[in-house]
C-alpha cells in the first residue's frame, strides 16, 4: 500500500450495519481507516464515540481506535482521493417490483469516480446483482481510469461482525490478478483463509449461500406449520429426526426469517434466472406467510376478535435493534385487522405506542413472540396463551 496517503483505507458507506465492523476490523488491525458516509447523524456519533447500532464488542474497538486516531468518520467525499484502497459498502435493497436497483450502487460509482486515481483498489463489499462488478470495472476504465476493481462479498450476520470478520474465510475476486492479489493481501490482515473465484463466481456465491440460508429457514417453517395443521409440537419431531442423526446438522428451526438480507437477495438471484427461480420464490411465499399461518391458526383456536394480542420483540432477529424487514411489523399490521388491540414491545425499539415488556404481557390475552431477546429468559407469561415458534421457552412448537 502507498504510504504517502493519510489513510490506509476508505469505507463508502462505513457506517452502515456492514461497514462500520469492517471499518472497525480494520482499525483493530493497526490500519488507519476512515469511513466515508452521506449520514451526518451517523458519522457525528461515531467521531463522538457512540455506536449508531447494536455490535458485539462494537463499542470497545470504536473507543479504542478514535482515541488512538485510527478511525474517523466523514460526510466529506474529497476523503476518497485520501486512501490507496476504497470499499463499497452501501445498501442494495430489492424494488417495489422485487427486482434489484442497480441504480444505487452505480450512483456511488457515479459520485466517486471523479475522485479514483489509477493506483487506487476499488472493492466492492455489498452484496450485488451478478455482473454487475464487471460493469463497474467496464464503467471506470471507459473514463480512462486504470483503477483496480475487486468484488469481496460481505457474509457476516449482523451484529456478530467483528467476531466474524475473523474467524470466517473470506470470498475475493478481482476485475484482474493485481486486483485480486490487493485484495487478498487486504483481507489476510484480517484471516488466513482467503478463497479466490472470478467476479462473477464470487457474485454467485454470495447470492447462493444467503438463499440458501432462507430456503433452510423456509423448509422447517413449512414442517412447522404442517405438524401443527395435524394438532402436533413440531418441535418434538424436530427432536428426534435431528437427534444423534449427522445428515440433519444445520437443519434451521422454525422462527421469523426476515431482515434485510436473506429475502432481497433471494429476490435479486430470481431476477437474476429469468424469475425462474422457483424454491427461492416457494421459500418467500412460506416465509413470509408465518405471521398469515399465526393468524389463521390463532382465529381457529382461539379467535381474534375480543382478544388484546402482544407482540414481544419487533427487531428481525433475536439481541438486535435493526427493525428493517421485521415480520414483527407484518404482524402488527395483520393483528390491527383481525384482533381487537395490537401491542408491541421491544428493549431496543421505540416506537410511539410501544409499551414495556411487562405491561404487555399484563395486558394481554395472547403473547406471540415474535424476536426472542435474551432478555425474554426470565419473564413470567403465566395465565396468557403463549405463540413460541422458537421453542424459547422450552415448551415446544404448537400453537
Ligand atoms: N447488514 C449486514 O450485516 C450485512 C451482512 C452481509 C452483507 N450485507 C450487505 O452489505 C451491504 C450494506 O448493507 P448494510 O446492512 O450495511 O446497509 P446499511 O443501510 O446499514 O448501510 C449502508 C450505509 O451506506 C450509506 N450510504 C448510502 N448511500 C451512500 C452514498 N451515496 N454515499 C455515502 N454513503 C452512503 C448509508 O448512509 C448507510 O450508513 C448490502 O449490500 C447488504 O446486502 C450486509
Amino acid at each position: 500500500m502507498a504510504m504517502n496517503k493519510p489513510y490506509d483505507i476508505c469505507i463508502i458507506g462505513g457506517c452502515g450495519h456492514a461497514g462500520l465492523p469492517l471499518g472497525l476490523a480494520f482499525a483493530n488491525q493497526g490500519k488507519r481507516v476512515v469511513l466515508y458516509d452521506k449520514d451526518e447523524k451517523a458519522v457525528r456519533g461515531i467521531n463522538a464515540k457512540r455506536m449508531p447500532f447494536m455490535e458485539e464488542g462494537g463499542i470497545e474497538v470504536l473507543c479504542r481506535t478514535v482515541d488512538s486516531h485510527l478511525l474517523h468518520a466523514t460526510t466529506d467525499i474529497s476523503v476518497i482521493e485520501d486512501a490507496p484502497v476504497l470499499v463499497i459498502v452501501i445498501g442494495t435493497p430489492v424494488d417495489e417490483h422485487l427486482n434489484p436497483r442497480l441504480h444505487d450502487v452505480m450512483e456511488v460509482v457515479r459520485q466517486i469516480v471523479g475522485y479514483l486515481s489509477d493506483e487506487q483498489l476499488l472493492i466492492l463489499r455489498s452484496t450485488l446483482y451478478p455482473g454487475v462488478t464487471s460493469k463497474i470495472h467496464d464503467f471506470v476504465r471507459s473514463l480512462g481510469k486504470k483503477t483496480g476493481v475487486a468484488f469481496c462479498p460481505e457474509r457476516i450476520a449482523e451484529g456478530r461482525g467483528l467476531q466474524e470478520l475473523t474467524t470466517l474465510p473470506q470470498i475475493i475476486s478481482g476485475c484482474d490478478p493485481q486486483s485480486a492479489e490487493r485484495a487478498t493481501s487486504l483481507f489476510s490482515l484480517l484471516t488466513p483463509d482467503v478463497v479466490e473465484l472470478s467476479p462473477i463466481e464470487a457474485e454467485l456465491a454470495k447470492l447462493f449461500t444467503n438463499a440458501w440460508r432462507y430456503i433452510n429457514f423456509a423448509v422447517s417453517n413449512q414442517f412447522c406449520m404442517i405438524a401443527n395443521g395435524h394438532g402436533l409440537d413440531f418441535q418434538k419431531i424436530y427432536q428426534a429426526m435431528t437427534y444423534k442423526y449427522p445428515r440433519l446438522q444445520g437443519f434451521a428451526q422454525p422462527g421469523f426469517a426476515a431482515g434485510p438480507c436473506l429475502f432481497k437477495d433471494t429476490m435479486q438471484l430470481s431476477a437474476a434466472s429469468n424469475n425462474n427461480f422457483f424454491m427461492g420464490h416457494a421459500a418467500m411465499l412460506v416465509n413470509e406467510g408465518m405471521p398469515n399461518f399465526l393468524i389463521e391458526t390463532l382465529k381457529a383456536k382461539v379467535g381474534l376478535k375480543d382478544k388484546t394480542v402482544g407482540i414481544l420483540g419487533m427487531a428481525f432477529k433475536a439481541n438486535s435493534d435493526d427493525s428493517r424487514e421485521s415480520l414483527a411489523f407484518k404482524l402488527k399490521k395483520l393483528l390491527e385487522l383481525e384482533a381487537a388491540r395490537a401491542l408491541c414491545t421491544d428493549p431496543y425499539i421505540y416506537q410511539p405506542g410501544f409499551v414495556g415488556a411487562e405491561t404487555l404481557i399484563k395486558e394481554s390475552d395472547i403473547v406471540i413472540l415474535a424476536a426472542p431477546h435474551s432478555e425474554y429468559k426470565g419473564l413470567c407469561i403465566k395465565g396468557k396463551y403463549v405463540v413460541d415458534i422458537w421453542n424459547f421457552f422450552g415448551e415446544g412448537v404448537k400453537i
